[in-house]
């Protein structure tokens, strides 16, 4: 009887403590745009800390996100016509109604007067970013973002760098200023919120089976057993 008055005094203690004071800021799609700074193909070659095919991956998967939510994008380079060269084609296409805005100098895009306004004007104030590099392309806009008011979240699989040392410094410097610091599946997952929804299942698993595939494969071997599969012996007493 103790005992139990014990634990239902803690249940009691448990259930007060549920105000944290701590608020989870979700992305939500209404709310959010999506930003490509200077993932272009001269400064795809200075990303070390990534293998070039998990990189360029990152680049369009991140790049999708807009299309696949209906999110309001904004794109721009970084003296496109130098080394650093354009954006790959395939993300132009993928934003034919996105302003491209073409940095002539500002390392930091938000010094470019052209590219605040095209933020501004979509009206969101939950911005995802990527960018190339990570501790300056990303981080300066990122930081400048943060104080002008904006929440960030930093699509941390599609920006890159040197090295992962300077990734990781460039990653807790943004997280510092309240950036969240998350990788595509959480991004897309969030702003989904519900395989329900519409973008749901329907919509998200074709993206993870371009982008993720290890995602993509566990929904093939589930439909490819659901349509036309037969256990082997050993499997029925697994389940
Ligand atoms: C997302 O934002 C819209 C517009 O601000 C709001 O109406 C809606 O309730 C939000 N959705 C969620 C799930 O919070
Ligand atoms: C279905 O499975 C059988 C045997 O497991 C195989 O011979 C056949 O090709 C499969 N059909 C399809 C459409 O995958």
């Amino acid at each position: 009887m103790k005992l139990l008055i014990q634990i239902l005094s803690l249940c009691a203690l448990a259930s007060a403590a549920v105000d944290s004071g701590y608020i989870y800021t979700r992305l939500n799609a209404s709310e959010a745009m999506l930003l490509v700074v200077d993932l272009q193909v001269g400064l795809y070659s200075q990303v070390r800390d990534q293998t070039p095919e998990a990189y360029l991956n990152a680049m369009m998967a991140h790049s999708a996100i807009g299309p696949l939510f209906n999110l309001p994008t904004v794109l721009t380079t970084s003296a496109s016509s130098g080394p650093n060269g354009p954006l790959p084609k395939e993300i132009v296409d993928m934003h034919p109604h996105a302003p491209l805005v073409s940095r002539q100098g500002e390392v930091n895009a938000w010094d470019n007067a052209e590219f605040r306004a095209a933020v501004e004007a979509t009206g969101r104030k939950q911005i995802i970013i990527a960018g190339i590099t990570t501790d300056v392309c990303t981080a300066f806009l990122a930081l400048s973002l943060r104080q002008a008011g904006y929440e960030v979240w930093a699509n941390t699989d599609a920006s890159g760098t040197f090295s992962t040392r300077i990734a990781d410094e460039a990653n807790v410097r943004m997280r510092g200023a309240g950036v969240q610091t998350i990788g595509m599946f959480a991004i897309v997952l969030e702003l989904m919120r519900d395989w329900r929804n519409t973008p749901g299942a329907a919509e998200v698993l074709p993206y993870f089976d371009k982008y993720l595939p290890s995602y993509g494969f566990l929904a093939r071997s589930h439909a490819a057993a659901v349509l036309n599969g037969t256990l082997i012996p050993g499997e029925a007493g697994l389940a």
